[in-house]
C-alpha cells in the first residue's frame, strides 16, 4: 500500500487531500508508474483523470460502474486476483479502502505527513508487532512544502 497520513492517520477531507507536498507526488509516481494500482471509486473520482501508464482497479457496490480505460471489481480479494503475481501492485487508498487492503498488504510505503489535520477519512492503525520501519527519510519544510514529512518503508514482519 503507498499512503500520505498525518501523525493522527488523517488522510483526506471532502474528496480532497489535505496537502500539497510534490516530492510525495513525485514518490508515488515513480512506484507505481508501470504497475496496477488499487483504488475506492471515492479516490478514482478524486482524480481529474485516471492517471497515465498505470492500469487502475476501481472497487465499488455499484453493479453497473465503469470507468474507460479501468478496471472495476465488487472486492479487495478480486481486485487482487487481477493483479501479475510477479510484479508489485499498489493499493492507493483511500481510508475505506485501506482498511480492507491492510492484512493483505506486504508492504507500507508511508509518506508521513508531521501534522494532526481534521479529517473524514484515516489510515488505520500500523501496529509495530506487526510491521518493522526499514527505511526512514526526513525531509524538512520548504518554500514548496508547507509541512514537515518523513518517507517511510514498512515491510510485514
Ligand atoms: N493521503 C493519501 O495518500 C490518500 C490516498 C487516497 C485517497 N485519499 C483521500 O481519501 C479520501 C477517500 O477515501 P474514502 O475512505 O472516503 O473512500 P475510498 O476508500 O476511496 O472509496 C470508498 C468506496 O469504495 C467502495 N467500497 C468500499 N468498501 C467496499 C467493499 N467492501 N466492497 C465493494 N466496494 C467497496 C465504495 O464505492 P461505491 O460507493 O461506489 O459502492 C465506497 O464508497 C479522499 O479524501 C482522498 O483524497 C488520500
Amino acid at each position: 500500500m503507498i499512503a500520505a497520513v498525518a501523525e493522527n492517520n488523517a488522510l483526506g477531507k471532502n474528496n480532497e487531500l489535505i496537502w500539497h507536498l510534490p516530492n510525495d507526488f513525485k514518490r508515488f509516481k515513480a512506484l507505481t508508474s508501470g504497475h496496477h494500482i488499487i483504488m475506492g471509486r471515492k479516490t478514482f473520482e478524486s482524480f481529474p483523470k485516471p492517471l497515465p501508464n498505470r492500469t487502475h482497479i476501481i472497487i465499488t457496490r455499484q453493479k453497473e460502474y465503469q470507468a474507460e480505460g479501468c478496471l472495476v471489481v465488487d472486492s479487495i480479494e478480486k481486485a487482487l486476483e487481477i493483479c501479475p503475481k510477479d510484479e508489485d501492485s499498489y493499493i492507493i487508498g483511500g481510508g475505506e479502502i485501506y482498511n480492507l487492503g491492510l492484512p493483505y498488504a506486504d508492504k507500507l510505503d508511508i509518506t508521513r505527513v508531521h501534522g494532526d489535520f481534521e479529517a473524514d477519512a484515516y489510515f488505520p492503525e500500523i501496529d509495530p508487532k506487526e510491521w518493522e520501519l526499514v527505511i526512514s527519510e526526513f525531509n524538512e519544510k520548504d518554500e514548496k512544502h508547507n509541512y514537515q514529512y518523513t518517507f517511510q518503508t514498512l515491510v510485514r514482519r
